[in-house]
């Protein structure tokens, strides 16, 4: 064998762990999987959550096996899935109270029968016999449910679903369309899984997140709005999310927000006037764009033959407005253009002064790239940080920040 190399065979769900982030990194994940048409959205979800860094640990029902193939499941998640308990005692090893036990038991999708079953303590499959060790165990569980919409109309079921949560059972919920209890999107299920596991240091905490543009009516059909899209917003969001937060998020239209955060919509700056009063939290960010000015409206559809005559009046600051009607911690953001960091610097804290910011993230719109940013963070304590990161990073840092206050 001498002068020969010797490779040795990786399972190519190593390729793609961790490339999205490090969230689930150590984290070993049982993922039971039950007889729904569902099913055949489990392979797309497995490797998402690889992605995030998790080893994903199948286990099948027999009714699952005959939607999906096992060899699929294997393909997806590395591990050849478990689709019979035998003398390994495999519930035992994962989900009972032993230093080998994984971290969460996802079921997704779980059958109206699964979830029954579990609910009182039946355990007759090897998915149903994992939940029960994971009920006695106290071990985290994420359920998932996928059905026609009459056997989710079931109230026998429903009273079920609500058992379970009383006794710390996490749901998400499903989409209620077309007539289906639809399970939910790829990234609901992931977003769930992360706050699940994550560090629930911001669980007794309120967060409001206003993010998005204004778009400010010209006439009943044109509006002035601007290039915001609301990103940062729902990165934020979700951060706080993952932190075990009641997250509220107020969105322009139009901002995709994940469906698991409550979410109010708003237009104008006139809008968002008149939800100041219903902010309610112990922390608000507002990396809005929000207009300074106001439009007077045209009626109707002005034509288009002939040129017209915007007139613009300034718009109320919504930051004072949070300020004068909680005590929230509020953090502003600022972007500007063509100035220096030293400029920067001085008309950020200007304006933390001005609305009584607890913080404020500042940056050049010339240092903001495709996925990279420099971000100024500034706090009222006359504490400075300068970051150089991926976007994506942003709001990890500033709940980090936000934390240690
Ligand atoms: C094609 C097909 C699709 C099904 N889809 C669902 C479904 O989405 N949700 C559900 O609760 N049951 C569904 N069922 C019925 C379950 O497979 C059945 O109740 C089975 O006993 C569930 O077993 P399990 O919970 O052990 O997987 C489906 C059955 C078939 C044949």
């Amino acid at each position: 064998m001498d002068g020969m190399l010797s490779i040795i065979y990786m399972h190519p769900i190593n390729d793609i762990r961790g490339s999205s982030s490090s969230r689930l990194a150590g984290k070993t994940i049982v993922l039971g999987i039950t007889g729904s048409i569902a099913a055949v959205e489990t392979i797309k979800m497995a490797r998402e959550l690889a992605r995030h860094g998790a080893d994903v640990i199948p286990v099948m029902s027999e009714a699952a096996t005959k939607i999906i193939h096992p060899d699929a499941i294997h393909f997806a998640t590395g591990h050849v899935p478990i689709i019979k308990l035998d003398g390994a005692v495999k519930h035992v090893e994962l989900c009972g109270e032993t230093s080998s036990r994984a971290d969460l038991l996802l079921i997704a999708p779980a059958t109206a029968n699964t979830i029954s079953k579990i609910a009182h303590a039946i355990d007759d499959t090897p998915v149903t016999t994992m939940a029960t060790c994971a009920m006695g165990s106290k071990m985290p569980i994420v359920i998932v449910p996928a059905m026609h919409g009459s056997m989710y109309k079931h109230t026998l079921l429903l009273q079920n679903i609500e058992l379970l949560k009383e006794h710390g059972v996490i749901f998400v919920q499903p989409k209620l369309e077309e007539g289906k209890a639809k399970i939910a999107s790829r990234d609901d299920i992931v977003h769930s899984v992360i706050s699940c596991l994550g560090d629930n240091t911001f669980s007794s905490k309120k967060v409001l997140v206003i993010t998005g543009p204004t778009s400010e009516p010209i006439d009943d059909v044109r509006v002035i709005t601007n290039r915001s899209t609301g990103f940062t917003g729902v990165q934020l969001a979700l951060e706080a999310y993952y932190r075990g937060a009641d997250v509220e998020v107020w969105a322009a239209r139009g901002v995709d927000v994940p469906h698991m955060l409550n979410v109010k919509r708003f237009e104008s700056v006139g809008d968002l006037e008149k939800m100041a009063g219903d902010a309610k939290a112990d922390v608000i960010l507002v990396p809005a764009a929000i207009s300074d000015f106001l439009v007077e409206k045209h009626q109707g559809k002005v034509s288009s033959s002939e040129p017209i005559t915007i007139r613009l009046t300034q718009a109320p600051k919504i930051l004072a407005l949070l300020r004068k009607n909680t005590e929230a911690l509020i953090v502003g953001f600022k972007a500007e253009t063509g100035i220096d960091l030293e400029e920067l610097e001085s008309r950020a804290i200007k304006r933390m002064k001005e609305h009584g910011l607890g913080m404020i993230i500042a940056n050049l719109m010339e240092d903001v790239g495709l996925y990279d940013t420099k971000a100024m963070i500034l706090r009222m304590d006359g504490k400075k940080d300068i970051f150089e990161l991926k976007k994506s990073e942003l709001a990890t840092i500033v709940f980090d920040i936000i934390k240690g206050e």
